[in-house]
């Protein structure tokens, strides 16, 4: 089968993570963009971008890329294709739309024309048109315009691929998983190494850290929207898939380590790690942060610390943060702590002198990964007037 162009979006600032996932899986022409990469392949890569790739928000499967003028014009473009050979008129549709300087009047209407043209194109062919199901569709259809070009694809994955199909409880403010993968990426976790969330929640970190150590394939444990187009090579599929679970490792325990301050945040990470089969491979406890000591004596320490919106949240973690600093070169020295955070005032009351600030986009907010190596006695920032200080805590 000739090559095909493909489209993996992910999270902002994950392009490169992603590009070398994706070259990994043996993906050709790989081009990292702004919020994701393109690249081509056979139905081979695009099966096992989809079953192993931990950062791709999506695998998109680019079926047409033409110039446009109207909405007629766009119509014609979607007609065109033969839509009847890649599903049948039985499975629901959506089509969602993005546009960057386009200059027609009405997205809405546009959106509309391209559901119109599809099913136009399904009653004469089939004498049947697909329902739209906005909620639940089976088939997704994307389209993008420019300024001049309409390009449209078919959704490979459905679901997003961050829904592993394994999390049950999400809890406060769950970290996306390909997210908390791609931070995994960056921190250079490698199965192996002690890792620490003293913060975990629904402990995301945790839970992707395990399945990388298990090597459990993030797909494996759901299903995707190929499966039911009409090409699907389904003896290539399930070799895929069988040799995905043969890579598996037993689910024996790691250094893997998670804490939070509060019972029902760790019960919620218990309860998905159990629900994954993989709560023997982890180690939790109930801990305050600022009481914690290290568990082994070098590792790199993962975390998301709570992001306060309100007043008197802030006030609470204006006095957590420098806490948190004293506590990181107290009782770590010798490990690598990553705090990944969108509040801008942690860097400055930490009282760290980070070596790394990686911008990172959790949905639309910024957000900034901190790399703080940890080196007994000589990394504290001198800073003056930090109006939330503690008096317990001391500058070195
Ligand atoms: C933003 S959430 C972490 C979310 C997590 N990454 C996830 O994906 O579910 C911050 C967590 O910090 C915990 N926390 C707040 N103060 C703490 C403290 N002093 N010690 C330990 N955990 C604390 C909260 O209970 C909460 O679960």
């Amino acid at each position: 089968m000739k090559f095909q162009h493909f489209f993996a979006p992910c999270p902002r600032g994950l392009e490169s993570v992603l590009a070398s996932e994706l070259a990994q899986v043996g993906a050709a022409a790989i081009q990292t963009l702004h919020g994701g990469v393109a690249f081509q392949g056979d139905w081979r890569i695009c099966y096992r971008a989809n079953l192993e790739s931990r950062i791709a928000s999506r695998i998109l499967w680019q079926i047409a890329s033409q110039p446009y003028h109207n909405e007629a014009n766009i119509y014609d473009i979607t007609h065109a294709l033969p839509w009847h050979k890649w599903f049948g008129p039985e499975l629901s549709i959506r089509v969602n739309l993005a546009a960057i300087k386009c200059p027609l009047r009405s997205l809405d209407f546009v959106t509309l024309r391209i559901k119109d043209a599809i099913c136009d194109k399904f009653r004469n062919v089939c004498g049947q048109r697909p329902n739209v199901d906005t909620v639940n569709p089976a088939i997704r259809i994307h389209a993008f315009l420019d300024a001049q070009i309409l390009t449209l694809y078919l959704d490979t994955s459905g679901e997003a691929l961050f829904k592993r199909g394994l999390r049950q409880h999400a809890g406060e403010a769950p970290l996306r998983e390909n997210l908390a993968a791609g931070i995994l990426y960056l921190a250079g976790w490698q199965p192996g190494i002690p890792l620490l969330d003293p913060m975990c929640g629904s402990g995301t970190f945790l839970m992707e850290a395990a399945q990388m150590a298990c090597r459990i394939a993030p797909g494996s444990g759901r299903h995707f929207a190929f499966e039911k187009f009409k090409l699907l090579d389904a003896t290539l599929w399930q070799q895929l898939k069988q040799s995905a679970q043969d890579q598996q490792l037993p689910y024996i325990p790691q250094p893997i380590f998670g804490s939070d301050l509060y019972g029902y945040a760790l019960a919620h990470a218990r309860n998905n790690l159990t629900a994954a089969g993989l709560i023997d491979v982890v180690s939790l406890k109930q801990a305050n942060v600022l009481e914690i000591t290290a568990p082994a004596a070098s590792g790199i320490l993962v975390t998301n610390p709570p992001y306060g919106v309100r007043i008197g949240e802030q006030q609470a973690l204006a006095q957590l943060y420098p806490k948190l600093g004293d506590v990181l070169k107290k009782k770590f020295p010798g490990w690598n702590a990553y705090i990944f955070t969108a509040d801008p005032l942690l860097p400055k009351l930490i009282r760290l002198t980070a070596s790394r600030r990686i911008p990172l986009f959790n949905g639309a907010l910024e957000c900034r990964l901190l790399e703080y190596k940890i080196i007994s006695g000589s990394m504290r920032k001198k800073t003056k007037n930090i109006d939330c200080q503690q008096s317990d805590t001391t500058l070195s």
